[in-house]
């Protein structure tokens, strides 16, 4: 099984994203960001996708883990040219403690953030982030929730011959805390539970956007999806019980 490949037919789309990343920056800022940082890029796909935008554009991803950077020199590094390739550098490091130059833009995808649980450690990530950034730099975190993320639950969606189950296994009213797990199956194949798992804190988004204010975050917006897939900023929350935003933070 290659757990990496269903990952990416499931949940990634690493070329939209990038569009939309430039896109909420320029509007935000009126300029166009050229230095991009991904925090728990995982096989880094989305940093490969990145340096495909312009001749000057670099990526820099950050992982604590070598399978998933190996995967991604093998699949994605690979399939660059070599100009691209000397422009994108995956790295083995916390994100907590990234170092290296200064990014315009730093994105954390896929609630990886919600690892940490403890509030002063999202805050020290947060004030990491802002000094890590550009000056007129961004922060691009996504977040979910709503009512249905209050309970165990489970659902499923087909692409192609695949089936993606994403599966919350817990949650705890007190702590906040949240356990998930991801199962695919092939057409023809056998379910295969628990290929990812997660072990998180779901923060709201009134919490994540008081902790950027107070790591120093000049201004936060919400960016509500809608049934489409596409985001639009919001002023006021919109009645789901399951929703996906991005908040983004401006330096
Ligand atoms: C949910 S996966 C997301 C991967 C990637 N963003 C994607 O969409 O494909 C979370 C990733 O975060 C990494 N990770 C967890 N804690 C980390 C930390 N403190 N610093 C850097 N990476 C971390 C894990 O190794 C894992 O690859």
């Amino acid at each position: 099984m290659d757990k990496y490949d269903l990952y990416s037919r499931s949940v990634q789309d690493p070329a939209g994203e990038v569009r939309d990343f430039r896109k909420f920056y320029r509007q935000l800022k009126g300029r166009t960001p050229k230095s991009f940082r991904e925090d728990f890029c995982g096989t880094f796909s989305v940093c490969c996708e990145w340096v495909k935008l312009g001749p000057d554009y670099t990526a820099r991803g950050l992982d604590l883990d070598k399978e998933p950077l190996n995967y991604g020199r093998k699949r994605y590094l690979s399939a660059l040219t070599p100009a691209q390739r000397r422009r994108v550098k995956p790295m083995l490091k916390n994100a907590l403690k990234p170092g290296g130059p200064a990014s315009d833009l730093i994105v954390a995808q896929n609630f990886s953030y919600f690892t940490f649980k403890k509030r002063k450690t999202l805050l020290a990530y947060f004030v990491s982030c802002r000094k890590s950034l550009r000056p007129g730099g961004v922060l691009i975190l996504d977040a979910f929730g709503g009512g249905d993320t209050l309970r165990p639950n489970s659902e499923s969606t087909r692409y192609g011959n695949l089936t993606f189950y994403w599966e919350q296994y817990s949650y705890d009213q007190i702590t906040h805390e949240a356990h998930f797990a991801i199962h695919f199956k092939t057409r023809g194949g056998r379910k295969i539970k628990n290929v990812f798992t997660y072990d998180w804190r779901l923060w709201t988004i009134a919490e994540i956007r008081d902790l950027l204010a107070e790591a120093g975050f000049r201004k936060s917006h919400v960016y509500w999806e809608d049934d489409d897939g596409k985001f639009k900023r919001v002023e006021k929350g919109v009645d789901e019980s399951a929703w996906v935003t991005m908040v983004l933070a401006e330096k």
